[in-house]
């Protein structure tokens, strides 16, 4: 199971005084993806980076941009992100009006689709678009900030999302965002989680060292 699994460091613990050479860091590092949480001080209280940042770092790289756009209205975004090198688009059903056409929009920009749930989002809100889709991102804390303590209780959610997408056949992989640490990751693989997201583990334990913390998560 362990080889499936896929490490997508978040960038909103790294340096943004230096941003470009904290991804680099991350590939070297051995990170499968780069997780870049995008905010608007609106769908959820804090400020993060745009497009412009994005297209920046793009040629740095060429890890999969794991784009989770916390934003609301979502849809006159999509074609930026996707022209700024997103190579999955992750939104939450909240955020828009019609999650079908939302979908449609990055899959027109021939873009991965995720769908993120937040702790208190239920599964049915995602679960008729399955088909659709390439992955689900299980918050474990509220969206806004990284470094907060992780929510044990969206664990039985995940089991019940693994079992549905198993039931029905779908190629629909289940990414985990928030509070992921050397101990709960374990937990969250056992739920079915095949992607890890993390910022604070990965950027400061182990004194920063980022490739020993993304080897202890991927094996833990
Ligand atoms: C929170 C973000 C997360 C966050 C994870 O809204 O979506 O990606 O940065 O950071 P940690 O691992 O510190 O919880
Ligand atoms: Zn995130």
């Amino acid at each position: 199971m362990n080889n499936l699994i896929k490490i997508s460091p978040s960038i909103l613990s790294a340096d943004f005084s230096k941003l470009g050479s904290e991804v680099i860091s991350l590939e070297k590092a051995g990170a499968d993806y780069i997780h870049i949480d995008v905010m608007d001080g609106h769908f959820v209280p804090n400020l993060t980076i745009g497009p412009e940042v994005i297209k920046k770092l793009r040629p740095l790289t060429k890890k999969t941009f794991d784009v989770h756009l916390m934003i609301s209205p979502v849809d006159n975004f999509i074609k930026d992100f996707a022209n700024a090198g997103a190579d999955i688009i992750t939104f939450h059903p909240e955020a828009t009006k019609n999650t079908s056409k939302t979908i449609d929009l990055i899959k027109k920009e021939k873009k991965q689709v995720g769908l993120s749930l937040k702790p208190n989002s239920k599964i049915d809100i995602v679960e008729k678009y399955l088909d659709q889709i390439d992955l689900v991102l299980i918050m474990s804390v509220e969206p806004g900030f990284g470094g907060q303590k992780f929510m044990p209780e969206v664990l039985e959610k995940t089991k019940v999302l693994k079992e549905i997408i198993d039931a029905k056949n779908l190629n629909v992989e289940i990414e985990i965002d928030g509070g992921i640490n050397f101990e709960n990751c374990a937990l969250a693989k056992k739920a079915g989680v095949n992607i890890l997201v993390s910022g604070s583990t990965i950027f400061k334990e182990n004194k920063g060292d980022l490739k020993k913390n993304i080897e202890i998560l991927r094996k833990n």
